[in-house]
């Protein structure tokens, strides 16, 4: 459903994403996995169609030049131009690095600030929805989003991006700055959202460890370069990553 075409991205002279091609199937979890810098947030971007309106904003106040070459093809159409907002409703959803959330608003309110384009219906679906796959949140639910942990932040963030209703839903490092045990409980949400909407997934993260063996698929990058590739499970028993990103 998703593909991109020999993707590269240069902030100013420094390439982020070097020739970068990589392919989505319908319902999978697909990983890209790579250390901080590794062009990661930027391939997020690029999918999502930000990486067009960062370019138009540092164009417009003469900053950096962002230069984007290659293609996203989304259901078969070359959407390498489509504006950000034109890709969210048409399925593509991006839950964006470290959770930004609105810390006043109650979990109730900030899904409904992400759901404000839908009708009253799906609204109310979608809160259903969210608070069926993640309980906490339905615990919380009138709670100041601020006072959450960041796990529960952080699912408040994805349950935000279910609301528009995506069919390829990107989360950029979901992992982050969560600990161990919370990790593990997000992994099992992930995949409850997995098998319970259908939605195709393409997660981006720095500790792979435990969401490697729960990837269809997944993408090893360094310095904007893919290394290496295969399924999650396999990738598990690989030396290369065991030594780069396991510690072992
Ligand atoms: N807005 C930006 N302006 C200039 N350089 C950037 C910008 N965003 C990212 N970079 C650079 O591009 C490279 C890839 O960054 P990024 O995509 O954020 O990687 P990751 O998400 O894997 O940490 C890094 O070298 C980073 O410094
Ligand atoms: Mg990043």
């Amino acid at each position: 459903m998703l593909a991109v075409k020999e993707l590269i991205v240069f902030y100013e002279n420094a390439i982020a994403v070097n020739d970068l091609s990589l392919e989505v199937k319908q319902g999978q979890i697909v990983g890209v996995i790579g250390s901080n810098s590794a062009g990661k947030t930027t391939l997020m971007n690029t999918i999502s169609g930000l990486i067009l309106d960062m370019r138009l904003k540092e164009r417009r106040k003469g900053g950096q030049r962002i230069t984007v070459m290659g293609q996203v093809f989304f259901e078969g159409a070359d959407i390498s131009q489509t504006p950000a907002y034109e890709r969210a409703r048409a399925g593509i959803v991006l839950c964006r690095e470290r959770h930004p959330i609105f810390p006043d608003s109650s979990v109730v309110e900030n899904l409904k600030i992400a759901g404000y384009l839908r009708t009253r219906a799906q609204v109310r679906q979608g809160l259903e929805q969210a608070f069926a796959l993640f309980p906490n949140l339905a615990r919380w639910r009138r709670r100041k989003a601020g006072f959450l942990s960041g796990g529960e932040q952080q699912m408040l963030a994805i349950g935000m991006a279910l609301m528009v209703g995506p069919k390829l839903l990107l989360l950029d490092e979901p992992l982050l700055g969560l600990s161990p045990a919370m990790q593990t409980q997000l992994v099992e949400a992930i995949k409850e959202v997995s098998s319970r909407t259908g939605v195709t997934l393409v997660i981006a993260e720095q500790f792979a460890r435990p969401l490697l063996p729960w990837l269809d698929f997944a993408y090893v990058i360094e310095n904007g370069m893919l290394t290496l590739t295969g399924p999650g499970p396999e990738l598990m028993t690989n030396p290369e990553i065991k030594s780069a990103y396991f510690g072992v």
